[in-house]
């Protein structure tokens, strides 16, 4: 039997790989606007990582993450996710040293071995950002506000986004003992995953998606009710920053998120192209995890992902499909000697940067079906009646009008 990919893993291919590159192209314009520059990080760390960072408890941590041992007895993992390893980087370069915030981005595949389905592989990419050194809510309403200009500059239009506030570690601890206590009285109707949670994660409670959990989930108090006056200021303001903005939002107070490390907000853009995996992006606050890695120095900072996966998807759906790829010039040669001309008028215009495609010498009839198939918007014929006069034969594919030219005028007519 044939070696296929492993599962949850896929192949990019053309066309839809030109989508992928036209977002990540879109997407470094964007952080470029908002002075946020790239980070790239190994894509396997040590375990310890990820288990002191995203915590113990999670589903990442405690069944998803790809680990091995190295030949040393080291366990290394596959990232499952990429904000642990930017701040492991800011610690390990001591960019706390670098004067102002640090705004960090990154592209690049992460792991995770969940059960797969549409919209959810083993094998990821995001696209997300991480901006290091303040715990000012007029931060947290800059990222949200990037990433909602990343889905707008991508064509994403409708996404909507849920923001909640988890509270600092004060406010977080009364409220989890809260929730142990009122989970402990419903413990035998809860989904045994729930069970489960209300004692090693309470919070991992509220996104239960068991109908069974939900009548005890409704019930369960809010969040909001514990924050502290900090918290609640700190969330009251980036509220405030996003009204400024005119950027719609929703607060969820059942949004926790699958990551230990949040404290204070919390957000995700969910989109209704996507089925039931559904968030598009998540991200939050995480002024303590620098810390729970060992650091000195603080690091508070706030970032996101969005699922590139998921991003492709929403694109083209709000495209209605994938576009065929365009080809500028395909030269059509029709004897050896126009085929040796082809090639270096190539040459010359693939310098000049535009995209060529130049045949093997054939019979004119089947060198236009190969234009067509190509998606040529030009094509070029050459013979030995073109080679003698200089004068070249140039195919307007879509208006089908043929014109003589002269080598010098291509690069101009072919970028109309
Ligand atoms: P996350 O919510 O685990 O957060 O993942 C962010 C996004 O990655 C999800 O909303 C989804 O679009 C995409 N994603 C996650 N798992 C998969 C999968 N198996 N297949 C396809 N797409 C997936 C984080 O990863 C945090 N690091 C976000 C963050 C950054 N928080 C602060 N800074």
């Amino acid at each position: 039997m044939s070696i296929r990919a492993v599962k949850g893993t896929r192949d990019i291919l053309p066309p839809a790989s030109a989508v992928w590159n036209e977002i990540e192209e879109t997407s470094r314009r964007v952080f470029r606007t908002f002075n946020v520059h790239e980070i790239r990080t190994p894509i396997f760390e040590e375990t310890a990582l990820f288990a002191r960072g995203v915590g113990e408890e999670t589903d990442i941590v405690s069944k998803e993450m790809y680990s091995f041992d190295d030949r040393d007895g080291t366990s290394l993992t596959l990232r499952p996710e990429n904000t642990a390893s930017v701040i492991r980087a800011y610690i390990e370069h001591r960019m706390d040293q670098i004067p102002g915030v640090k705004k960090l981005f990154y592209i690049g595949p992460m792991f995770r071995r969940e059960r797969p389905q549409k919209g959810r592989y083993r094998q990821f990419s995001q696209i997300g950002a991480e901006v290091i050194g303040s715990e000012s809510p007029t931060v947290d309403a800059e990222v949200i506000e990037l990433v909602d200009s990343l889905l707008t500059a991508n064509g994403v239009k409708g996404a909507r986004l849920l923001v909640n506030s988890v509270g600092d570690p004060e406010s977080r601890a009364r409220y989890i003992a809260r929730l142990q206590a009122d989970l402990e009285a419903h413990l035998p109707a809860l989904s045994p995953d729930s069970q489960r949670r209300a004692v090693t994660n309470p919070l991992r409670v509220l996104d239960s998606k068991d109908p069974q959990d939900q009548p005890i989930v409704e019930k369960l108090p809010s969040i909001h009710e514990y924050l502290n006056d900090a918290c609640r200021e700190h969330f009251a303001a980036v509220c405030r920053y996003l009204d400024d903005r005119g950027i719609a939002y929703e607060v969820t107070p059942r949004l926790v998120r699958g990551l230990d490390y949040y404290t204070h907000t919390t957000f995700e853009f969910l989109h209704g192209a996507l089925g039931a995996q559904n968030a598009i992006c998540g991200g939050g606050r995480y002024n303590g995890l620098a810390e729970s890695l060992g650091s000195r120095v603080p690091a508070p900072g706030i970032g996101f992902s969005i699922g590139e996966d998921r991003l492709v998807m929403a694109v083209e759906e709000a495209r209605g499909g994938l576009a065929p790829l365009a080809l500028p010039l395909f030269i059509a040669p029709m004897t050896e000697a126009a085929f040796r001309k082809g090639a270096l008028i190539a040459r010359a215009l693939r310098a000049q940067g535009i995209a060529v495609e130049v045949n093997a010498p054939a019979k004119m009839k089947r060198l236009m079906e190969l234009a067509n198939k190509a998606n040529a918007r030009h094509t070029l014929l050459i013979g030995d009646e073109e080679l003698a006069t200089g004068r070249l034969g140039l195919k307007n594919m879509e208006t089908g009008a043929q014109a003589a030219v002269d080598e010098a005028d291509l690069a101009a007519i072919i970028n109309r």
